[in-house]
């Protein structure tokens, strides 16, 4: 099916992408989905209410997107793959705005508008704060930088995301029907971008292959960067408003969408390093991967994306299993023994990963946050496929791995840091920030 972009639609985008993105914190977004107190599932009209805001913040982020893709410097932006990416995010921009709004009576465009009871205002969600693992400035979206000067956000200066509370009304079958097809537009939307990274990738090693480059600068370091933490926020939105249509998935009491209030750190992580072993025994052709200790404390749980948790683990986990495994040899019967230790503090939950894998020359640290560094010789190919499931992930070589689990670690206000003894082993600190407020970073 060939798709082609109109110069209309070319200047609609570029109108939307005058719009700042509104950043909505991991708070609000459970705030948001929760179900009334009565019990229920949440209404229509939540629903409602949450593909409304989607209909305009989506394509405002998409129409981001296309602008600087379009406008990358140094031809990079006439990269085949790159011209892919940009008319994907162009199609699925064009599908939502073109989706047709239900034909209501005002009986009920009233009643979606005004309050759900009196003596029981909708309630506006907790204001978000800025994130703390971003610089002012970094990012247009972070409402510090509409603040006011003390930090306050100026009220009604952005759409938000509004929390509603079920009020009982039967809502016309006009209503269920486009909240159905707008979920529907958005599973086709999120299918389509799946393979943005690798094809992106692709582009970037079109455009090093041409220019006869070996690293890329700084400035598409930070396009990269803005890129990948904009698909997070999209894709979060996306995927929490699929699994709250979606309400044969919402059995699982502490589950809103696809955020988990009680996530088990102990669980997940121990899951991740047996998944890491795994890749790695398999990659090595080891009898018995080198051994991991977890130190978490059982019962400790936080509110978070089960998700990135595992996905930020498994990366650094794999990259210590490699680093220990080539330091030794892989025909050493004992290796040392990497350890997680996760402490809980107020603000952030923080896990350490140290392993005995020989660290990083001090050199090498900067390039280590950059895509596409990778010390592997033969990078494995590019599958469009590989981010689609996590298991089968290579064990290293695409040199994505760190750059993107610190995106999604400063996604929620966390961090992911890195520090290395050179010729005994590295340390890497993932802080996750548990207020749950701050905004995702985004431009
Ligand atoms: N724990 C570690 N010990 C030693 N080197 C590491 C460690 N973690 C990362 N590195 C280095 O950083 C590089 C980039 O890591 P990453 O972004 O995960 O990409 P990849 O694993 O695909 O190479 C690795 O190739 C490796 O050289
Ligand atoms: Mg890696």
């Amino acid at each position: 099916m060939s798709w082609k972009r109109s110069e209309r639609l070319m200047e609609t985008i570029k109108h939307y992408s005058h719009f700042p993105a509104t950043g909505v914190s991991l708070r609000q977004m459970v705030q948001f989905g929760e179900r009334p107190s009565t019990g229920k599932y949440f209404s229509f009209r939540t629903l409602f209410r949450a593909s409304q805001f989607l209909s305009e913040e989506l394509p405002i982020r998409l129409a981001h997107r296309v602008q600087e893709l379009g406008d990358l410097p140094d031809g990079l932006n006439d990269m085949p793959s790159i011209k892919k990416v940009k008319d994907w995010y162009a199609q699925s921009f064009e599908e939502i705005t073109n989706l047709p709004k239900p034909q209501l009576s005002k009986d009920v465009r009233d009643a979606l508008i005004k309050p759900p009871k009196i003596g029981k205002p909708s309630r506006i969600l907790q204001e978000t704060t800025q994130n703390p693992s971003i610089k002012c400035g970094q990012y247009h979206s972070s409402p510090y930088q509409k603040s006011n000067g003390n930090g306050e956000n100026k009220k009604g200066a952005a759409r938000r995301y509004f929390a509603t509370v079920d009020d009982g009304v039967d809502w016309p079958p006009e209503l269920h029907a486009y909240n159905q097809r707008f979920a529907e537009t958005l599973h086709a939307i999120k299918r389509r971008h799946d393979g943005v990274v690798t094809t992106v990738a692709q582009g970037i090693l079109e455009y090093k292959r041409k220019k006869q480059r070996m690293q890329i600068d700084s400035n598409i370091q930070s396009f990269l960067d803005r890129f990948y933490m904009s698909r997070i926020g999209i894709r979060m939105l996306i995927g929490q408003h699929i699994a709250l249509t979606d309400q044969s998935h919402n059995k699982d009491p502490s589950y809103v969408g696809i955020i988990c209030t009680k996530t088990n750190v102990r669980d997940l992580a121990q899951e991740a390093i047996d998944n890491a072993r795994f890749v790695c025994e398999d990659h090595f052709g080891l009898f018995d991967a080198p051994k991991v200790q977890l130190v978490c404390p059982p019962g400790l749980n936080f509110m978070y994306v089960p998700g990135h948790l595992s996905h930020m683990l498994f990366e650094t986990l794999k990259n210590s299993l490699r680093a220990v495994v080539e330091t030794h040899g892989a025909d050493k019967e004992e290796f040392p023994v990497t350890k997680v230790v996760v402490a809980e503090g107020k603000e952030d939950i923080t896990i350490k990963i140290s392993d005995e894998g020989g660290g990083i020359p001090r050199s090498s640290i900067p390039l280590v946050w950059t895509y596409m560094y990778t010390t592997v010789d033969t990078t494995p190919s590019l599958d469009p496929d590989f981010d689609k499931s996590d298991f089968k992930a290579p064990m290293a070589g695409f040199g994505y791995g760190l750059p993107i689990s610190r995106l999604y670690a400063r996604y929620f206000g966390g961090d992911l840091k890195l520090i290395s003894m050179e010729g005994y082993g590295t340390d890497v600190y993932l802080h996750l920030n548990r207020l749950s407020s701050s905004s995702e970073p985004l431009q």
